[in-house]
């Protein structure tokens, strides 16, 4: 039976993930600051599921990562680098600079750092596969996007350099990059708990769900060991790739 460790379960796409594949007959380590939220989840996937908490911003946790991981949930086959965050939207000139470090602390230092760790047993046993979610944030520009936007672009062109070294290796990399997306805690995550202001991010739009993330994740994870999906870009219907805007009297 495959095992598969996803970061960032404790809610939104992550647990979504953590229960399609239980359904699937995969074994998941879930893992998340919250763990009160992973033993909830834990109670309802049984044995299947093996809550870890784990800040990924705290290299230490991730040095220590291995030894809070039975035989039995070993070796991993599949990383999922789901954990992650936006915090803000003001522009460039007036963001937070704390949140931009713990956009970058948690999007690019704790991803890499925790596939830098997992990497070199899959290299060794030339199997395994990655699966960064990145973001359509990565790719267009939108106002207030700065920061994160710039993360999401740093875990594009990380997966396809992943790929690249892994040249001649089985194992394989995937970027997936949602749009509009609800159904989780992002906007309340990203307006600092302001879910009024959240919830109307979503208002009267048929957004993307938890749901659609997992099963595009099932359905990659079904595919034959020979094929790889190096980047895969989905948005709502509702939404589509902005075009340029131009100011007047600038
Ligand atoms: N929703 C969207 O529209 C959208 C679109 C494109 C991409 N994404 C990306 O999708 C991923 C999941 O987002 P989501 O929408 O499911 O949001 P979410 O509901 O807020 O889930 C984020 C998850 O990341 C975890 N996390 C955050 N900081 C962490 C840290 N330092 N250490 C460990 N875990 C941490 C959170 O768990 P704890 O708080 O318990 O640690 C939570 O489980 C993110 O990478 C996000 O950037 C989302």
């Amino acid at each position: 039976m495959k095992i598969v460790l996803v970061t960032g379960a404790s809610s939104g796409f992550g647990e979504a993930i953590c229960q399609k594949l239980v359904a699937d007959g995969f074994k998941v380590i879930g893992t998340a600051r919250r763990f009160d939220k992973l033993k909830q989840l834990q109670q309802t996937l049984g044995d299947a599921f093996l809550p870890i908490q784990l800040d990924v911003t705290d290299k230490s946790a991730i040095d220590h990562l291995n030894q809070l991981i039975p035989d039995n949930f070993k070796p991993i086959d599949v990383l999922i680098n789901n954990a992650g965050l936006a915090l803000g939207l003001e522009p460039a000139y007036a963001a937070d600079f704390s949140d931009w470090e713990m956009m970058v602390n948690t999007n690019v230092m704790g991803l890499i750092y925790l596939t830098r760790q997992v990497l070199p047993e899959m290299v060794t046993r030339n199997s395994g596969y990655i699966i960064n979610i990145g973001s359509i944030a990565g790719t267009y520009a939108y106002k207030g996007g700065n920061v994160y936007g710039a993360t999401k672009a740093f875990v594009r062109q990380f997966s396809l350099n992943l790929r690249t070294d892994l040249a001649g290796k089985a194992v394989r990399v995937t970027n997936l990059e949602p749009g509009l997306c609800g159904g989780t805690e992002f906007s309340n995550v990203r307006f600092h708990g302001d879910n009024d202001k959240a919830s109307s991010v979503y208002q009267d739009i048929n957004y993307i769900t938890p749901q659609d993330i997992a099963n595009t994740i099932s359905w990659l994870l079904s595919m034959p060991a020979h094929f790889n999906v190096n980047t895969m870009e989905m948005m709502p219907v509702a939404q589509t790739p902005a075009g340029l805007s131009v100011a007047k009297h600038v």
